[in-house]
């Protein structure tokens, strides 16, 4: 197999957001996305409905990421893309679309798994983390801490009891009535309010997360202070934002130091979704100076789902020979 000029169409299709990506070498060419905005009025991902969506998109980005590229499908030396997790009706639209480009072209396949590919995602650009270093994994579906010690040997050393920390955004949205996803939108609003109002942070021993207690006392928060109040949410918008952000913040930040010095690794990283968060990504400055770490943050364009990350992984497997066969299932629930 010639190594020397390796080219990968990437497909990313676990959620809500059809994406394709060319990568040549290990650097992303181009990494084009499809949002779907039909999930907005519903406070959350419509799963019929997202994997019609992917139907509908997956071509067209397809084209769209090969075009600003500069590429065509006969330079494409493999196909990679999400195996899961993920939703089951998505995964199997990309997964059908890559197996059927990896067939006609001849080609191989090589299956990815979305969480390792957030961790990967640390590799889009320069510098790039070196073997072991820790990544607080935080999105939509996962909180983990993740000790990576190699492009395809990670062990998840801590995670989340129940809600993610991207669900504890997505909700607290729910419950002010803003638009879903709601992480951005917190993190904007946040931006001029004040950390006034204090929440518990939950007792969980380890390295271990939990968000529903959170998710609950701000239910009773609110209820308490509207029932006063009816326009307590409207009137204090900026700063119950602010709140909840830092207690998520404080909460992911409190465990990974404690990963640190259980682990004595001085490298690390963040990924996912809720790693765009700007509170977040400063706290994650202030933990590398007091706890003398290295960091890693990767562009917003790699943190939230996108297949520039899938085609990274699909770039370290491609030079491990580890392919897919054309009888690869895609997997909801998959173990790192
Ligand atoms: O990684 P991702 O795109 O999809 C999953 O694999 O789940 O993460 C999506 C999550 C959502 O919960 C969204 O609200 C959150 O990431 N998110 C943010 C921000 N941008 C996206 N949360 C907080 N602050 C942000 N700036
Ligand atoms: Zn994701």
């Amino acid at each position: 197999m010639d190594n020397s000029n390796i080219v990968i169409l990437a497909i990313e299709s676990s959620c809500d957001d059809t994406g394709a990506a060319v990568i040549e070498n290990g650097r992303v060419l181009s990494n084009r996305i499809a949002n779907q905005d039909v999930h907005k009025s519903y406070g959350g991902v419509v799963p019929e409905l997202a994997s019609r969506q992917h139907l509908k998109n997956i071509i067209p980005v397809i084209d769209t990421a090969l075009k600003d590229a500069g590429k065509t499908l006969q330079d494409v030396d493999a196909i990679a893309f999400t195996r899961g997790p993920g939703l089951l009706g998505s995964l199997i639209v990309g997964v059908s679309v890559a197996k059927s480009l990896a067939l006609s072209l001849d080609i191989p396949l090589i299956d990815v798994h979305h969480m390792m590919a957030h961790v990967l995602a640390n590799f889009a650009e320069d510098p790039v983390p070196t073997f072991p270093f820790l990544c607080l994994t935080v999105s939509g579906g996962h909180t983990q801490i993740v000790q990576v010690d190699d492009f395809d040997t990670m062990e998840v050393i801590g995670s989340t009891r129940d809600d993610a920390a991207g669900e504890a955004f997505d909700k607290t949205g729910k419950l002010l009535g803003l638009e879903y996803p709601a992480g951005p939108v917190i993190d904007k609003l946040a931006q001029s309010g004040s950390h006034r109002f204090i929440f518990p942070e939950p007792a969980v021993d380890g390295l271990d997360f939990s968000f529903s207690g959170l998710k609950t006392s701000i239910l009773h928060f609110l209820q308490k202070n509207v029932k006063d109040n009816p326009n307590f949410i409207q009137e204090n918008i900026h700063d119950i934002c602010c709140s909840v952000q830092s207690t998520i913040v404080e909460i992911l930040i409190k465990k990974l130091r404690h990963a640190i010095h259980q682990t004595g690794i001085h490298q690390i990283a963040i990924a996912g979704g809720v790693s765009a968060n700007s509170a977040l990504r400063k706290a994650f400055q202030e933990l590398g100076e007091s706890e003398r770490c290295i960091t890693y943050t990767p562009a917003f364009q790699y943190c939230t789902d996108n297949a520039g990350m899938i085609g990274i992984a699909g770039y370290y497997l491609y030079r491990n020979g580890r392919f897919a066969g054309q009888n690869v299932t895609p997997m909801a629930r998959m173990d790192m």
